[in-house]
């Protein structure tokens, strides 16, 4: 695995605060393999950890100001660890993400115990659907429960409920102070993820179980289709709400029952009252019910070592998203047709909130090369676009440790 962000991040802090940092935080960034929209709809999904991360580096320092370095984009950023209101942070979006696990962590387990310098760098890519923001706030929870500043978990093997804790202590974080409406998926996911697994959580219960990926593991091929978005630029949340009006519909329909989200209404009942349902949002729930199935028959599929199969629901879960829940673009089809006839594919989808960004792919061991150069060709003739492909595998969740100089 590569060491760059941690480099990369120690020559930041070295030349923006002299001397060593005394904590590192890491966290990985992850892909979503099966269930594509269902976290805020009390559903399920399974996802990965990938072995690209972010990483913060750092030291306590006197007083009660924070003083945070990104040696990606190389700027900065300063504030109260005491900090109320996002305000106006002078770094966009990386320096609202961190101002906002600062808060977050103040308010759940207690002031920090003092100020800080920090260097952050990383190797997820930014804006792609595999949530380099999630690997940012859990690497720097982690950092500041490294470094002695505050009580999170921390150490190579933090107790379950403290780590579920901070997960949902971080999603506060990104839906109150960053002001994005997401799941809980990403921040378990940098959290929760093991090497050689998958995972499926139910966002309803929080219960969750680890799945191999198989021996040889097949490989997780990310294409970046090179068109980006921002996350919080207004399609999600009006998928939100087109799915909460369907919510809305059967809570009226069904008024004897606690119908709280798309996860408390059945696929049958769903096709009973379609005829009576908004010709938009009766699609965005056929997609959601059927994606918690998939994930259902996908989780079964890994548990029989059956890695076709599950590639198989990963396809069929691309295509619910580009004809229900209409979150894919012409770019990630294209995509999407470029690896389904490349070498090795055994399934693949659009990842995370979709629209652009990224594809995840699940390819055969040992032909993940061949796959990447015939997508790359593929991707290229459809739309004059190169794509980047990162071979990724899974990878650990969120880990912190002191940094000894001698
Ligand atoms: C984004 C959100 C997640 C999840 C996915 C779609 O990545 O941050 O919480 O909703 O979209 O599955």
């Amino acid at each position: 695995m590569s060491k760059r962000p941690e480099d990369i991040a120690r020559a930041a802090f070295a030349e923006a605060f002299g001397g060593h940092p005394t904590a590192l935080g890491r966290a990985p960034g992850r892909v979503e393999l099966l269930g594509n929209h269902t976290d805020y709809n009390g559903g399920l999904v399974l996802a990965a950890a990938i072995d690209r991360s972010t990483v913060v580096v750092g030291r306590p320092s006197a007083g009660r100001t924070a003083r945070v370095r990104s040696a990606n984009l190389g700027e900065a950023d300063e504030f109260s660890v005491d900090v109320t209101h996002p305000g106006e942070s002078p770094s966009g979006t990386w320096g609202r993400y961190v101002r906002g696990v600062t808060w977050a962590i103040r308010q759940d387990l207690g002031p920090l115990a003092s100020g800080f310098e920090a260097a952050l760098a990383g190797d997820v890519p930014i804006g792609a659907g595999l949530s380099s923001s999630a690997s940012l706030q859990a690497a720097f929870a982690l950092f500041l429960a490294g470094a002695g500043l505050s009580a999170s978990p921390g150490g190579p093997d933090p107790d379950e409920v403290a780590k579920l804790a901070l997960a949902q202590t971080l999603r506060r974080s990104e839906n109150e102070f960053v002001g994005v409406a997401s799941g809980l998926l990403d921040q378990f996911s940098a959290l929760f993820g093991r090497a050689e697994h998958a995972f499926v959580l139910d966002c309803r219960s929080l219960d969750h179980e680890l799945l191999p990926l198989g021996h040889p593991a097949p490989a997780i091929v990310v294409c970046d289709s090179k068109t980006s978005r921002r996350l919080a630029d207004g399609m999600y949340n009006r998928r939100r709400a087109e799915c909460e009006r369907v919510v809305e519909h059967f809570r009226n329909l069904k008024p004897d029952r606690p119908i709280r989200q798309l996860r408390d209404v059945t696929l049958e009942e769903l096709e009973d009252a379609w005829g009576d349902l908004d010709p938009i949002g009766r699609l965005r729930a056929r997609h959601i019910l059927t994606e918690n199935d998939r994930v259902v028959r996908g989780a079964q599929a890994l548990r029989a070592g059956d890695s076709a199969r599950f590639g198989a629901l990963m396809s069929a879960s691309h295509a619910s998203s580009r004809d229900d829940f209409e979150n894919s673009s012409p770019a990630l089809d294209a995509l999407f047709e470029a690896a389904e006839e490349s070498p090795g594919f055994l399934g693949g989808k659009l990842s995370g909130a979709g629209w652009a960004g990224c594809t995840v792919n699940l390819v055969r061991a040992g032909e993940a090369e061949a796959f990447a150069e015939s997508v790359r060709t593929g991707y290229d003739l459809r739309t004059g676009l190169v794509p980047d492909v990162h071979i990724c595998h899974a990878a650990d969740g969120a880990t912190c440790r002191a940094i000894d100089e001698t």
